[in-house]
């Protein structure tokens, strides 16, 4: 095993559960189980997909300091967020910054924009005096396409939402995080704004070495960014690695199931659709048993341990793993089927 001070971030056995809002039900597992790890010297883009309720938010939260896991760590460099002194919270601040999904619920309306950049160069002394600091701000805001005489001087509403959003990537610029956690980012945009924003994530990347975790229920967004991509059902990984490995053959019959609900040639149409109707409550109050495949109560291809046993992620081939009975050798179907029917015989008492 790698040691995890080679690493940038390790997501180490992440689990995060909430009380049911529902009276005498079990906790909600909103995360569950989840490891991945984000190596320090190379620039990533990760999507994680997955339909509403699936833990995508809670893991971000997690990841950004706001939700403690309730079981399971995550490191910076080695080190646990959740137990670090000042000195080293404030370098992950600068080293993490976060995008969220409603630009205009980040911003204080009762503040003009300017002060969304003013801030980090304050607070993070990226410059020595009010002319250096007025550059900075210039420089960004050319970096995101944005006139800085259109948009200094003037409140959140007085913009439009893509302006909004390009306003947190010029701060993202100005502050030149590691890494970019970007929660449903152009949900809240119009579509021919989404795929500027989704560029300017390559341009960092390629041009500032700027990782990014990317976070979205659609799937064509996550096909346009690229990069690796990381599936939940259910607060559970249930498939990941190279996009389009896994979009060209998708092995997880829920990943199939994602895939095959959207299809409409037009790739944002799709998107849409691949969001299910089931509320996030509902879906995440499905899963009682802890020890079946989270997919159990959906799959038309679940066998009888699919319901006693949960499947671990096993590699498929170089680019892709999945976490799947169907793709377990010691798993043996027929077996299966043989023993189910054993069962029902016992319990009928014919035996
Ligand atoms: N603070 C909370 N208290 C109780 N339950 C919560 C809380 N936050 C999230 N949950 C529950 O945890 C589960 C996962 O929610 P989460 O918001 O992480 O999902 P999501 O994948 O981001 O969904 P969406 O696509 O709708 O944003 C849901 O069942 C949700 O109701
Ligand atoms: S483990 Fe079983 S229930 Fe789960 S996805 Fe695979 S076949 Fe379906
Ligand atoms: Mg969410």
């Amino acid at each position: 095993m790698k040691n995890p001070h080679e690493n940038f971030i390790d997501v180490q056995h992440v689990s995060t559960l909430f009380p049911s809002r529902r009276r005498g039900h079990p906790p909600v597992v909103a995360v569950d189980n989840v490891s991945f790890s984000l190596p320090a010297n190379e620039s990533t883009l990760l999507t994680i997909v997955g339909e509403s309720g699936s833990g995508k938010t809670t893991l971000t939260r997690n990841l950004l300091g706001l939700t403690p896991p309730t079981e399971g760590q995550v490191l910076y460099q080695g080190k646990d967020i959740y137990s670090m002194s000042h000195e080293e919270w404030h370098h992950y601040r600068r080293d993490v910054q976060p995008v969220f999904q409603d630009p205009y619920a980040t911003y204080n309306p009762f503040y003009r924009i300017d002060r969304v950049l003013q801030v980090p160069i304050h607070k993070f002394g990226l410059a020595n005096s009010r002319k250096e600091a007025r550059q900075l701000i210039d420089e960004a805001l050319e970096a995101v396409d944005l006139r800085p005489s259109d948009v200094l001087g003037r409140y959140p509403h007085q913009l439009s939402g893509g302006e909004r959003q390009r306003i947190m990537l010029a701060r993202i610029y100005l502050i030149r995080p590691k890494l970019i956690i970007a929660d449903e980012p152009v949900s809240m945009i119009d579509a021919s704004l989404r795929t500027v924003f989704l560029n300017m994530l390559h341009d960092l990347r390629d041009n500032y070495g700027i990782s990014c975790i990317h976070i979205t229920h659609n799937l064509a967004t996550a096909y346009y960014l690229g990069g690796d991509m990381m599936i939940m059902c259910r607060g559970q990984v249930i498939e990941q690695g190279d996009m389009d490995t896994i979009i060209d053959q998708p092995q997880h019959p829920y990943t199939q199931m994602l895939i095959s609900s959207v299809p409409s040639p037009d790739p944002q149409d799709r998107w849409e659709r691949g969001h299910t109707s089931e509320s996030a409550t509902e879906i995440a109050e499905l899963k009682t048993e802890a020890n079946a495949c989270v997919f159990a109560g959906r799959c038309s291809h679940v066998m009888p341990t699919c319901q006693s046993h949960r499947p671990e992620l096993i590699p498929i081939n170089a680019e892709q793993e999945t976490a799947c009975f169907l793709y377990d050798q010691d798993v043996k179907p027929v077996d299966d089927a043989k023993e189910m029917v054993r069962e029902k015989v016992n319990s009928a008492g014919y035996s």
